[in-house]
């Protein structure tokens, strides 16, 4: 019970792996507030995991909507230990970048980059006063990439760059640190009432060094190992986990 009488903000916790990570923080003890526009999703996850979750309905990416979040979540729990930034489009594939429109590139960077920016802004005070923790979620696509990916790259990469900054600036006070996932299969973790199992292929687990396809389970112990107390001596890395695929050759 690592998280007893913690308190914890997960952006985008509604399904996915941020999901995940709000049922880890339950399971440790812990309360978690998630800030999701997706209704649906949201009141699903403050349902399965009861008491110990508050939703909150609104979007990253509005000065607002993250004020009155973070507002809510310290009056609900008196506190607030750890933010985990893990809201993000998270669909890569925009199309050729003859035909990106600027607003597409905005939407990418607004949601994913400086929503990470606005919520820790907002939180920073209650985090000082715990000597808590952020952890950023980026994806291996911060170094590596396939075609027409150019807005998902590009805030993934800002976001490694991003907690090593706030690393220095919240220390002693505050560690941060990043995540960058690999290829995570997350139907396990939607709503319950679209759950299925996922469609993976022989060759898709193949690949893998590990020998499998990630689980939203395999983020959210990293994370609650880099919130926890154990990680005290951890601030500004960014932590690959992806089945070793970073580190494959691949001639054809
Ligand atoms: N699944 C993967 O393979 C993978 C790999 C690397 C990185 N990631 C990253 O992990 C994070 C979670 O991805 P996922 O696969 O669980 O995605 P997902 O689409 O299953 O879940 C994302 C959640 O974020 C919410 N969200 C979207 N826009 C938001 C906003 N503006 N404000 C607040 N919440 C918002 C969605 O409503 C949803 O509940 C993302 O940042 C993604 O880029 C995922």
């Amino acid at each position: 019970m690592r998280f007893s009488d913690k308190v914890y903000l997960v952006t985008g916790g509604g399904r996915g792996i941020g999901r995940a990570i709000v049922q880890r923080l339950v399971e440790e003890g812990g309360r978690a507030c998630i800030l999701d526009p997706d209704r649906h999703g949201g009141t699903d996850a403050a349902r399965e995991y009861g008491a110990g979750v508050l939703y909150v309905r609104g979007s990253v990416a509005a000065e607002r909507d993250v004020r009155r979040a973070v507002a809510a979540c310290v009056k609900w729990g008196g506190r607030l230990d750890g933010v985990v930034n893990n809201a993000g489009i998270a669909s890569p594939n925009v199309g050729p970048l003859e035909d990106l429109s600027l607003a597409t590139w905005r939407k990418f960077l607004d949601t994913n980059l400086t929503g990470a920016f606005l919520v820790t802004r907002a939180a920073v005070e209650h985090l000082r006063r715990a000597k808590g923790a952020v952890v950023n979620i980026s994806s291996t696509r911060a170094v590596m990439s396939e075609p027409e990916t150019e807005p998902y790259a590009a805030t993934k990469g800002g976001l490694l760059a991003l907690t090593h900054a706030l690393a220095i600036s919240l220390g002693p006070d505050v560690r941060v640190n990043c995540i960058s996932p690999g290829w995570i299969a997350t139907d396990a973790f939607a709503p319950r009432d679209e759950r299925r199992p996922p469609k993976l292929a022989k060759k898709d687990h193949a690949q893998h060094p590990v020998g499998r396809v990630g689980r939203p389970e395999d983020i959210a112990a990293l994370c609650a190992w880099l919130l926890s107390d154990e990680a005290g001596f951890v601030t500004g890395q960014n932590v690959i986990s992806d089945g070793g695929m970073t580190r494959k050759m691949i001639y054809a």
